[in-house]
């Protein structure tokens, strides 16, 4: 939300699975806190082909953001208007399925780190495992500055900002988190 506000050099951590073999999971954790009053997040992408995920997490709390970009008569994605939003709630325990055509950051809500594994393919042939995944598309989320919505802290409690630059949102479902203006 701010890009120059003060906050860790590094946002979170993520540990690839055995690239040799290609099998295992990956494991992510995020730190704890806010930067600019935005909550700690992944960067968010979406997957290049139908590649579809699920996400164990292992400790901590967090909200998962969801989204589904509208698509052009080509079926490319529109990067300002979203065809579905979705904010999910998530702790320890729990588990989530993302569809390949959703985009999907998360956010650590909690006091502590937030931990999950993830089963998104490890072997990127000859691409730098420690570089950004190649079945992964951060370009669109680059352009718009995030999701539709920042996930802030308002009196100690996870609220919801209106990315501005999205020009529509068709859908929204945010389990109960309120929207600041
Ligand atoms: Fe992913």
């Amino acid at each position: 939300m701010y890009p120059d506000a003060i906050g860790p050099s590094i946002h979170y951590y993520m540990i690839r699975g055995d690239t040799i073999s290609g099998k295992g999971k990956n494991i992510t954790v995020w730190e704890a806190g806010t930067v600019g009053g935005e909550y700690i997040k992944t960067y968010g992408h979406y997957h290049v082909g139908k590649l579809d995920e699920t996400y164990k997490f292992i400790s901590g709390e967090g909200i998962a953001l969801l989204q589904v970009l509208a698509v052009d008569k080509q079926g490319n994605m529109i990067n300002n208007v979203v065809e579905e939003f979705k904010a999910i709630p998530v702790k320890a325990g729990d588990e989530l399925f993302i569809p390949a055509s959703c985009g999907h950051l998360v956010v650590n809500t909690g006091q502590d780190y937030l931990v999950t594994s993830d089963d998104s393919p490890v072997n990127f042939g000859d691409v730098n495992p420690a570089s950004m995944p190649g079945h992964a598309d951060y370009e669109l989320v680059k352009q718009m500055r995030g999701f539709a919505f920042y996930v802030i802290e308002d009196n100690g409690k996870p609220a919801l900002v209106k990315n501005k630059l999205y020009e529509e949102i068709r859908k929204t479902e945010l389990s109960g988190l309120p929207i600041i203006a």
